[in-house]
């Protein structure tokens, strides 16, 4: 345990400060001394079922003996790591293998073509594999544009001096009549289109891909919250498009085009002509959106984007980082869709590729497609390295040993784990939405829970509920899952996220191991069901649930029912809420605490720290109806208790905090439509004090008020028509201030005293 939390706070401090916190707050701030096969092992030797499998890159387990060997025996005999600049005989081996793996798999599914080949690139990481297929398909492009453009002005030259020659008498389009400001404008013209492609180049990319986290890479990744603050870094356009829409493609390629024009002599008119390029460089796509929620692109999508391939010539990357290497069941995965027909321009890979021990990527290029500067412009100090190929090679040839036989394993395997979560789901089908996935790359999305008690709508529908089953795990059954990284950010206020737990295990994981899992799920699910927030989290805040307890959880009525508003509204507003007592979180997200008993310390400790991780929610719509005028209110709920909001925090707590309700202000803003927007959002409780008085929020696309402004306007307004209606001048009246020397009498006292004849303040005794 003591060794567990220096590690812990060693990292905290010297690595990842918000990661750590949020790994510590879900449970899983766990570190691991040793790996082998399907199992990670803590300092005291437990073992831990590993279904995260290196996000993929573990598909032989952990630390696979054979590698091992490969990589022992590669280092005894001393084999150089670095010979740059040399010929790299292992990377040329290694490429070759690849190259006979993609033709081998094509050949057997299609009965053989002239394939081109691959010029292979090895690289240190999927992201840089991905920024290299990119950086070639610009450059490839560009060349192509820049030799167009160049041709153009060549053209525009001769013709030129062709027309001077001539000698007047030349009718120039537009009632022009100045030759040589007729060449320097289409000129400039031209240029101008060219820049166009090179500050803008179009990549085209699926809704929900994920690619990396490099410049370019993020460009075409879709998640706006990885992407939103590096946007510029990169001038790469991405363009996404819907999975069930392929056709869209060919419209971008036509819609995204830099125009050209050059002039000719029709008689004695010059007409100019155009000359049209698309700014898409390429198209890039996983073949099942691994980061997105594992979803499979289904085959008639596939047929399609091989039509439009054939349609549109956009050079098509396939990104096999995660779906690559075995992992689906084949070495490629592409080879097993309609994708096969083509030899793609692309193909990237990664994660399991190392074996699960080194560091390697690698960008093929079909060599028809190939520039032959790149190997010299994209390069890298350790890619090609040759213990890195060495493994790598050994990967390849172990998961295609034996007539494929652990590629066959792949298949088996994730059958029977595919089957297994399907019969959960049949259990479960309020719970569990979809079970997703090929081979050892499955997913189980979770419906957002509407019919639950609020902490576990707020859970599901923020994607925060795999999460915790992935908590849950560890913690009492020492099995390992995760959800997508992106579950861990937050962005998109308001909007529902995908609550997917990944399963991606080793091959090395048995049929008896899958059914512990489906098991340990089996016990979650059911607690799901029942409404029990206490056996699912109270292990976070210091509780252990017994296994009869959890085994058979107490079923808990569902807690404040969502309630579908209805009926005929006049107007509409916002208000932000946020518990004001630990005992107010505790009625209302953990209703069950109440049957077991709980401890407010520890309680207010965890939720301090997890907190900061959850979006505000929309909980309650009120209505309240005053003569014959119908106010909406919405309720939208931050998980801030006092203490937090009040706390001297680190300036970056505090922009956290100004940023969770700038989010909350958001989600009632967009609860308003085009015929009753949100009029006005109110701060409750400590939000106001914690945004400074609102002052810290952005009131230029809903006004925002704390109450005490809101309420001064209104008591000024009263005062005003109650004097006019009773004829009494202001001037002469006298007024009283009940509360002078609070926020809004203050306010008001200083107002009133400028028109009334009179004033008196009345305040708490020892007030001055
Ligand atoms: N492409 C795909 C399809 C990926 O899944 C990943 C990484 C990358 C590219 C980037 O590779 O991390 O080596 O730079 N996916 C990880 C994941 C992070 O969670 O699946 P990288």
């Amino acid at each position: 345990m003591q060794t567990r939390h220096i590690r812990w706070n060693q990292y905290h401090k010297n690595c990842k400060p918000k990661l750590a916190e949020l790994l510590h707050g879900l449970g899983i701030d766990q570190s691991f001394v040793e790996a082998r096969g399907s199992y990670l092992y803590d300092e005291q030797g437990n073992a831990h079922l590993d279904l995260v499998g290196g996000f993929g890159a573990a598909l032989l387990g952990h630390n696979p003996p054979v590698l091992r060997e490969a990589l022992i025996d590669a280092l005894s005999a001393g084999i150089p790591v670095h010979a740059q600049g040399s010929v790299r005989g292992e990377a040329a081996k290694l490429a070759e293998r690849l190259n006979r793996i993609v033709e081998a798999e094509r050949d057997a599914q299609e009965g053989g073509d002239d394939a081109h080949g691959y010029y292979v690139n090895f690289t240190n990481s999927g992201a840089e594999s991905v920024e290299a297929a990119i950086k070639h398909a610009y450059k490839v492009h560009f060349d192509k544009m820049r030799r167009d453009y160049e041709r153009l002005t060549r053209v525009l030259n001769d013709f030129y001096y062709r027309v001077e020659a001539l000698g007047g008498d030349i009718e120039l389009p537009g009632e022009r009549s100045d030759l040589n400001k007729f060449r320097d404008d289409l000129d400039e013209y031209n240029l101008a289109q060219f820049e166009a492609f090179q500050n803008r180049p179009v990549v085209i990319a699926l809704k929900g891909s994920f690619h990396g986290k490099t410049t370019s890479s993020l460009k075409v990744t879709f998640n706006k919250t990885y992407r939103e603050a590096f946007e510029g870094l990169s001038s790469v356009q991405p363009l996404f498009v819907d999975m069930n829409t392929p056709e869209r493609i060919g419209e971008l390629v036509e819609e995204h085009r830099s125009e050209f024009y050059y002039p000719v002599l029709e008689g004695k008119r010059v007409v100019l002509r155009p000359v049209r390029v698309t700014r898409a460089i390429a198209f890039i796509l996983e073949p099942i959106l691994g980061e997105g929620g594992i979803r499979v692109v289904p085959d008639a999508v596939m047929e399609e984007l091989v039509r439009q391939r054939k349609a549109t010539g956009l050079p098509f990357i396939i990104d096999e980082i995660q779906t690559g290497c075995g992992r689906t069941g084949s070495v490629f995965a592409f080879t097993r869709t309609p994708l096969k027909s083509l030899e793609p321009d692309y193909i990237v890979l990664s994660k399991a590729l190392g074996g699960g021990l080194v560091k390697i990527g690698a960008t093929l290029v079909r060599r028809d497609c190939y520039d032959h500067d790149f190997g010299i412009l994209h390069t890298s100090t350790f890619g090609e390295d040759e213990l890195s190929c060495r493994v790598a090679d050994a990967f390849l040839q172990q998961i295609c040993a034996g007539d494929r036989q652990p590629l066959k394993q792949v298949v088996e395997l994730g059958d029977y784990f595919k089957r297994r979560m399907e019969s959960l789901q049949q259990r479960h089908p309020r719970l569990i939405r979809e079970v997703r996935g090929r081979g050892l790359m499955l997913g189980l999305e979770f419906t957002p829970l509407a019919g639950s008690s609020p902490f576990f709508r707020a859970a599901g529908r923020q994607g925060v509920l795999s999460l915790l089953i992935a908590s849950y795990l560890l913690r009492y059954h020492r099995i390992r899952a995760l959800a997508p990284l992106s579950t861990m950010l937050k962005g998109n206020p308001g909007k529902k996220r995908l609550s997917v737990l990944r399963i991606q295990p080793p091959l090395t994981i048995t049929r008896d191991e899958i059914d512990r899992v489906t098991d340990a799920l089996a016990e979650v699910l059911n607690i799901i069901e029942c409404n029990n927030e206490y056996c699912l989290v109270a292990h976070l805040s210091g509780h252990r649930v017994g296994e009869d307890e959890r085994r058979e959880p107490r079923r808990i009525p569902v807690a404040w029912p969502l309630r579908e508003a209805e009926g005929h509204i006049d107007a509409r507003v916002g208000f932000v809420v946020h518990p004001t007592r630990i005992e107010h979180l505790v009625e209302y997200y953990f209703p069950s605490f109440e049957h077991y008993g709980w401890n407010r310390e520890s309680l207010s400790d965890w939720w301090h720290v997890i907190a900061r991780f959850l979006e505000p929610v929309h909980t309650f719509t009120n209505r309240i109806d005053s003569r014959q005028f119908v106010l909406e209110n919405n309720l939208v709920f931050v998980p801030y208790l006092p203490e937090y909001l009040t706390a001297n925090h680190p300036r970056y707590r505090r922009q956290e905090i100004e940023d969770t309700i700038q989010d909350a202000v958001t989600i009632a803003k967009e609860l308003g439509d085009d015929n009753i927007p949100t009029a006005m959002v109110g701060l409750g409780a400590y939000t106001s004090i914690a945004t400074r008085n609102a002052q810290t929020l952005n009131d230029y696309e809903v006004p925002v008020t704390t109450g005490n402004a809101y309420t001064a306007a209104l008591v000024i307004l009263g005062i005003d028509r109650a004097a006019s209606e009773r004829g009494l001048g202001l001037e002469q009246a006298e007024a009283a201030v009940v509360g002078a020397s609070g926020n809004i009498g203050l306010v008001l006292a200083q107002i009133l005293v400028q028109h009334v004849g009179r004033l008196t303040l009345i305040g708490r005794p020892g007030e001055q």
